[in-house]
C-alpha cells in the first residue's frame, strides 16, 4: 500500500506524513530528505550549482543511503550521517535548485521506488502521486494559505536555532515553490485523482483524521 502526499513548502507535508505513518505502522518516506542530501553534497563539493554537468557528475561518486531506525530516519552520504544537516536554510534553498536537474530526479528515481518496494510506506514530496508512485490507490494534495505556510516554516527555523525575521523565511519559500512549480521536469503539480485538503485552519490532528476517513474506504 502507498499513500502519496504531495504540497508546497510549510503547508504540513512532512508532520501529517509522520503521524500517519505511525497510526497505519507504515514506513514514512521523506523524499525531500533525498534531494536535501544531493544539496549537500553539492554544497560541501563546492560544486556550482548552475553547472548542470558538474552536478551530475557527482552524483556516480556518491553514496546515499536512508535508513529506518525505530520511528526516526537517518540520511547517510558516502557514510556519513548528515540527517541533523538537511533542514539548514542553505540546504532547503540548495534543494530545490538541484531538484530541477533532470539527471538528478533520474538518479533519485529507483532510490525513492526501492524504499517502496519494502512494504507499505507514506511518501511526501512533490511529485509523488504524478511521477514516483502514479498507481499509488490513495493520493493527497495539500494547500494552504501563503502566510500560514511561512509562520508555520518560520517557527520550525527559529525552534532550530536559525535566528531571522519571518519576511526572510517567506521570500525564500516563495522563492522555492515557484522553482518547484514552474521547473520542466517533474513540476508541482497535484496528479488528477488527488484528493485535496486545506490546511490552513486544521492541526495536524485533523488533517490525519481526514485522511484516515479516506485511507479506510480503500483497505
Ligand atoms: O519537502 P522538502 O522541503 O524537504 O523538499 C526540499 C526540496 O526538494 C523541495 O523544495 C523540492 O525542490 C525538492 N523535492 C522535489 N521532489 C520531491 C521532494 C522534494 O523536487 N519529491
Amino acid at each position: 500500500m502507498i499513500v502519496a502526499i504531495d504540497g508546497p513548502a510549510g503547508v504540513g507535508k512532512s508532520t501529517v506524513a509522520r503521524l500517519l505513518a505511525g497510526r497505519l505502522k507504515y514506513l514514512y518516506l521523506d523524499t525531500g530528505a533525498l534531494y536535501r542530501a544531493v544539496a549537500w553534497t553539492v554544497l560541501q563539493r563546492g560544486v556550482d550549482m548552475a553547472d548542470q554537468k558538474a552536478v551530475a557528475a557527482l552524483l556516480p561518486l556518491t553514496s546515499l543511503k536512508m535508513e529506518f531506525e525505530n520511528e526516526t530516519v537517518v540520511v547517510r552520504v558516502n557514510d556519513k550521517d548528515v540527517t541533523g544537516e538537511l533542514r539548514s536554510p542553505a540546504v532547503s534553498a540548495s534543494a530545490s535548485v538541484v531538484s530541477a536537474i533532470p539527471a538528478v530526479r533520474a538518479w533519485l528515481l529507483p532510490v525513492q521506488r526501492s524504499i517502496g518496494e519494502r512494504g507499505s510506506v507514506v511518501a511526501e514530496g512533490r511529485d509523488i502521486g504524478t511521477k514516483v508512485f502514479p498507481s499509488a490507490p490513495v493520493k493527497f494534495f495539500l494547500e494552504a494559505d501563503p502566510t500560514v505556510r511561512a509562520e508555520r516554516r518560520h517557527r520550525e527555523l527559529v525552534a532550530a536555532g536559525h535566528a531571522r525575521e519571518i519576511e526572510q523565511t517567506s521570500t525564500e519559500m516563495a522563492g522555492r515553490d515557484s522553482r518547484d512549480r514552474s521547473r520542466a521536469v517533474a513540476p508541482l503539480v497535484p496528479a488528477e485523482d488527488a484528493h485535496h485538503i486545506d490546511t490552513s485552519r486544521l492541526s495536524a490532528a485533523e488533517v490525519v483524521d481526514l485522511m484516515m476517513g479516506i485511507i479506510a474506504a480503500k483497505l
